[in-house]
């Protein structure tokens, strides 16, 4: 069975620790991840971007394929499925087919929009169990064709999106997606405290997860981070190890590749991947 993610971050924002959102792109993608989690007692929350959700054939399948997986593998810690960076359309049609939480990104839009949006989406989502994530300062780098300009949320900002009844918020801090260039100035721990004290505890999401190190990550979630997102970080180990696999030559005398044997040192990848994020979040044990 799927849950919200109200209740696991909730409990991470108290316990001081975070719940990792790992995106998930395939089957292979998705058993590795609900696999490390069980085997570290950690709650898990799987990421579906929209253009991840269309190369899955769209959120019904998607929805049908984690639940089954969810019964078959006999995982017993909480699984949250989570639309990632939703459109308004988007988020409603996950509604629709059965995912248990949903981000409402409506960045973009002016601040009114996005709180008529953002209003309309909660009583939609709450009326069915469902968290929703929403978004303040859009987040930089690309992601999926969206590139945001990487903007630090303005608290007040934040404390207006907090107040529509959101379960979580994102707020820009300086974070991007994918990997940070070397000039990075790193996150901005000022405005994230100033965000903190603004939003009444509610527990701060930070997207970009791949790259940024240790101590700034542990000083995030001193600061009320409760959910790290994880996305380029998982490509990269999947790519290497399905790289190293090919160069090795490991054919089948001239038939080609097993596409499970091909598939299977990148799986291998992700899992140490979401072990090392799940024991750097503190979220090992707390299922
Ligand atoms: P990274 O790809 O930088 O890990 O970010 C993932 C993310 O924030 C998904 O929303």
């Amino acid at each position: 069975m799927l849950v919200s993610a109200t209740e696991m971050l909730q409990k991470a924002r108290d316990g001081h620790y975070a719940v990792g959102q790992f995106n998930i792109n395939n089957l292979e993608w998705t058993k590795s991840i609900l696999l490390t989690a069980e085997e570290m007692k950690s709650p898990v929350i799987l990421g579906v971007s929209e253009g991840a959700g269309k190369y899955m054939t769209g959120f019904k399948t998607v929805a049908a394929m984690v639940k089954a997986m969810v019964e078959t593998l006999n995982i017993t810690v909480p699984v949250a499925l989570h639309l990632d960076h939703g459109t308004y359309e988007g988020s409603k049609a996950c509604l629709e087919a059965g995912f248990s939480s949903i981000m409402f990104d409506g960045s973009h839009y002016p601040i009114d929009e996005n709180v008529a949006k953002t209003t309309e989406l909660v009583a939609l989502a709450h009326a069915q169990g469902v968290s929703v994530e929403a978004e303040v300062g859009s987040i930089g780098g690309e992601e999926d064709g969206v590139v945001g300009m990487g903007e630090v949320a303005d608290p007040a900002e934040c404390a207006r999106i907090a107040g529509l009844g959101i379960d979580f918020l994102a707020a820009g801090i300086g974070n991007i997606h994918g990997k940070y260039p070397a000039n990075w100035k790193g996150l901005d721990f000022d405005t994230l405290d100033k965000i903190h004290n603004a939003t009444g505890n509610i527990p701060l999401v930070l997207h970009g997860g791949t790259g940024i190190p240790a101590d700034m990550i542990k000083k995030a979630i001193s600061l009320g981070v409760s959910k790290i997102n994880v996305n380029t970080e998982c490509q990269l180990s999947f790519a290497a190890a399905t790289r190293a696999y090919i160069e090795a030559g490991k054919d089948q005398q001239g038939k080609g590749f097993d596409p499970r044997k091909l598939l299977a040192p990148g799986a291998e990848a992700i899992k140490a991947t979401v072990r090392e994020k799940i024991e750097l979040f503190g979220s090992a044990g707390k299922a």
